[in-house]
């Protein structure tokens, strides 16, 4: 029987003998030892190879294993202080299952030289690590809706028009039609809640971004929920619970994870309901004050953003935008004509927009109405507008970038390494 390294460290083996299966972490040899470190999924153990202690292929084995050679090794586990985690293995036999070439990252290569070799830095501690935890947020995010009733829906990601606007579509050929890759699943999600009331989808969005920044991706995970008979208040809600409750998974079932990813898990336990909502006029103020130079009217960029959320410990609403430099789809305010029922949510310490969000415009004359002082073709929309036709009903929805989240849960500098191939401007190899 193989057992995972991480059962070492929790489960009383001291004394023991063991098999286990993984990868060569670190190796040096200095006489007749062999120190290396084993790596598996769950985690690294020191292992210890005697050359009186092994036969000779083992000793063989281990003298000629490389950086990330793949292994099997029998040993007995032993208590020391000394080692990382206070145990490691004495190795009775050590098997080669593939030596392999030299690996070809060491320490201190460039950013540009580790994404050429992505594929191959995968295996780093630091980008497993970032792996894990954005899985388990991930299911965390699903856990929320799935115990509040929500279903999750498949939308297509090849569509004939676009949800945010033409100037980042990917255009692709369709059988000899033009048709692009989504930028968004909202139009779809709202398909739904006619049917099945509260819905979400989990899908990738596309954006031609031509600006390389530290949180833009052409190809993201986005996570749409739509809700039937939900106004903007309850939007906003549902959008501060799901994230604390992510917050509070996470602090509670892999604070070790979150602290192995650079992020202080306390900073996470203070992430509780509700967030601060504040009115876009007056934000914009607020960014004037705090030193930054925009125009009411104008949307804020990540410079204006960071300025907003510097200080602040918790995420910030920032809601009523005005109706022209927002989406068609989004609901005037009847209370504040020329703004719309909408809310961005940004992520505290300056990482910025991680949701944005809206009530819709659920009848058909005012879609059409609004639609047309956009400029957009309605035949382009057909099917949406159709849905404005039948038993329509008030409704509302969010996006939230996952990288963007899981960006701000781990504190990480750059979104490049919240998604395992970042693809940009310049890249989309491997
Ligand atoms: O604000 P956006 O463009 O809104 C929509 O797409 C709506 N249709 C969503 C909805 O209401 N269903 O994007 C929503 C979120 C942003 O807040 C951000 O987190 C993320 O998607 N996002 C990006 N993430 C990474 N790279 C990009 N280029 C992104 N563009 C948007």
């Amino acid at each position: 029987m193989i057992t995972q390294v991480s059962k070492i460290f929790t489960d009383n083996l001291d004394g023991k003998e063991v098999s286990l299966q993984g990868w060569v972490h670190r190796t040096r040899s200095s006489g007749n030892m062999v120190f290396a470190v084993l790596r598996d999924a769950s985690g690294l153990i020191q292992v210890t190879i005697k050359k009186d202690k092994v036969d000779e292929k083992s000793w063989s084995g281990a003298t000629s294993a490389y950086v990330e050679s793949s292994l099997s090794i029998k040993g007995i586990v032993k208590k020391d202080e000394r080692a990382p985690g206070g145990y490691e293995i004495q190795a009775t036999h050590y098997e080669l299952i593939s030596q392999g070439e030299a690996f070809p990252i060491s320490k201190d290569l460039s950013e540009e030289f580790l994404l050429d070799v992505r594929h191959l830095w995968m295996r780093s501690q630091k980008l497993t690590h970032i792996m894990k935890a954005r899985h388990h947020i991930v299911n965390y995010l699903r856990e929320f809706f799935d115990n509040d009733g929500f279903y999750e829906m498949a939308p297509p990601i090849i569509t004939k028009s676009g949800c945010e606007g033409g100037s980042t579509l990917f255009e692709m050929n369709y059988f000899g039609e033009p048709a692009y890759l989504t930028q968004s699943s909202q139009m779809y999600a709202e398909v739904f809640i006619f049917s099945l009331g509260k819905v979400y989808v989990l899908a990738p969005s596309f954006r031609a971004e031509k600006s390389r920044t530290i949180r833009h991706l052409a190809e993201y995970w986005h996570l749409e929920p739509e809700m039937a008979f939900y106004d903007q208040k309850m939007n906003m809600e549902v959008q501060e619970n799901m994230i604390a409750y992510v917050c509070k998974k996470m602090v509670e079932n892999h604070s070790d994870l979150l602290r192995a990813c650079g992020r202080n898990p306390e900073d996470l336990a203070k992430i509780t309901v509700p967030f601060e909502r504040i009115d876009y006029a007056k934000a914009v103020d607020m960014v004037n004050e705090l030193g930054g130079k925009m125009e009411h009217g104008q949307d804020f960029g990540a410079d204006e953003e960071a300025l907003l959320t510097k200080t602040k410990t918790k995420p910030i609403f920032i809601h009523n935008f005005p109706k022209d430099i927002k989406a068609f789809y989004m609901r005037e305010d009847p209370n504040k004509p020329g703004t719309v029922l909408n809310a961005d949510l940004l992520a505290p310490a300056g990482h910025g927009e991680i949701i944005g969000g809206s009530e819709r415009i659920w009848q058909y004359d005012d879609l059409i109405a609004r639609m047309k002082e956009q400029n957009l073709k309605i035949e382009d929309y057909q099917w949406y507008v159709d849905l404005r036709k039948f038993g329509s009903v008030p409704h509302s929805g969010f996006g939230l970038g996952i990288e963007r989240l899981v960006k701000w849960m781990l504190n990480l500098d750059h979104i490049r390494d919240t998604i395992p191939f970042p693809r940009t401007i310049n890249r989309c190899y491997p």
